[in-house]
């Protein structure tokens, strides 16, 4: 069990941008090597193993998005070209998941592939990418239910009759629906992509902000059969990754819808993590567990949900609170332990946990938490270029 240090909060390890620049450097160099290390564009690395191997898996699997969207990070963050040459390799097997009616994940599968490729190429090889995209989303739509005004999750741990199980992590998979609808793909999606929101926001948040990560309805009339959890320590813990699920999603939904409702649950979900975090900012793997791991990649997608989320408030010191938050989350990840200080590894961040209470990948790197480990990294670089030419944040 990885014992609980205490790590330099803040930062204690030198000014953020040199933290920052030592951490870009280091990424890059191993995800250049990474790519010797996966050799097959096929496969996929998801976890690590206690080495700091990356484990690979096919197209299939819910993380396999994660490591071309490192690679289209690592081009845009370096402006190498042998980056968006790897990154347009490992997207390509992805496709063939889009028609996969099976998984309510291909809006992470898609968005962090084809969508950063779309999003960063330029030139007729990326136009067909649209098309990719729109495909998934429309095969995403089909898990659509009306009486619940959600998609459906694509697992459950128990067999309940006529039950409809929706995780909180579906909220990751509302950007491509809002994505496709904006870009040629049925205006139905992003009716869809906000129903899911609005739902989740009624019955996925706890009063005081923390978030329940498994809502079963009826699939016939859409009343709630019951809450809890799947991968969380308790029906009623908060469950560290859900919740930053919770937060990242809701910061897109008001990305793409500008209601305020959804940035006013973006706060809340917001004000629970942090206001949970110990001194070091990196989440435990579940806020209430007596168990005491921790999960890095919670702390990786709510930094990188922050540092969106700060663009869109317009009250300065509302800002400046969440930007420190984000600042001092990221300084952490750039050190170790979670930033690995392996010189013979080529993953990122280690200290992740997949599903605790089965035993599954706990206190190993995973690839998710490099993918919005960098995603944070060019938001923060983003973000004070922009405060650069604007003479203020
Ligand atoms: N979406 C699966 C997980 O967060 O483990």
């Amino acid at each position: 069990m990885l014992v609980i240090a205490a790590v330099p909060g803040g930062l204690a390890g030198g000014p953020l941008d040199v933290l920052v620049d030592n951490a870009v450097r280091t990424s890059l160099a191993r995800l250049e090597r990474s790519v010797s290390e996966v050799g097959d564009p096929a496969l996929y690395p998801s976890y690590g193993t206690p080495q700091l191997k990356w484990q690979l898996k096919s197209s299939a699997d819910w993380t396999s998005g994660f490591y071309p969207g490192c690679l289209w990070y690592a081009w845009e963050i370096s402006r190498d070209r042998r980056f968006e040459g790897w990154a347009r390799q490992w997207t390509a097997a992805i496709e063939q998941e889009k028609l996969n009616p099976d998984t309510h994940d291909l809006g992470f599968r898609f968005m962090c592939s084809f969508g950063n490729g779309i999003r960063l190429g330029q030139g007729p090889e990326y136009d067909r990418y649209k098309g990719v995209i729109i495909t998934a989303a429309t095969t995403l739509a089909r898990r659509y239910n009306p009486q619940v005004g959600c998609l459906s999750s694509n697992w459950d741990l128990v067999k309940i009759e006529n039950a409809f199980p929706v995780v909180v992590d579906v909220m990751m998979n509302l950007e491509i629906l809002f994505w496709a609808a904006e870009n040629g793909g049925s205006p139905e999606l992003a009716q869809m992509a906000r129903a899911h929101a609005i739902t989740t926001g009624r019955d996925f948040v706890r009063p005081d902000g923390g978030t329940y990560h498994v809502v079963r309805y009826d699939q016939n009339n859409g009343r709630i059969i019951n809450k809890g959890t799947l991968q969380g320590a308790g029906p009623e813990t908060t469950w560290s990754r859900g919740q930053a699920w919770a937060l990242y999603g809701m910061v897109a939904v008001y990305r793409h819808t500008r209601e305020q409702r959804f940035l006013d649950t973006a706060m809340k979900l917001a004000d629970y993590f942090i206001s949970h975090l110990p001194a070091d900012h990196v989440a435990p793997w579940d806020f209430q567990s007596g168990i005491k791991y921790r999960d890095v990649s919670a702390t990786c997608i709510a930094t990188s949900a922050l540092f969106e989320m700060i663009r869109y408030l317009d009250d300065a010191s509302l800002r400046a609170h969440y930007e420190t938050e984000a600042e001092a989350m990221l300084a952490s990840l750039c050190q170790p332990p979670w930033f690995a200080t392996r010189t013979d590894t080529n993953c990122l961040l280690d200290h992740s946990v997949q599903f605790l209470p089965i035993n599954s990948n706990v206190d190993v790197p995973a690839i998710f938490a490099d993918y919005y480990f960098l995603e944070a990294i060019a938001r923060y670089r983003a973000w004070h270029a922009a405060a650069g030419r604007l003479g203020s944040k």
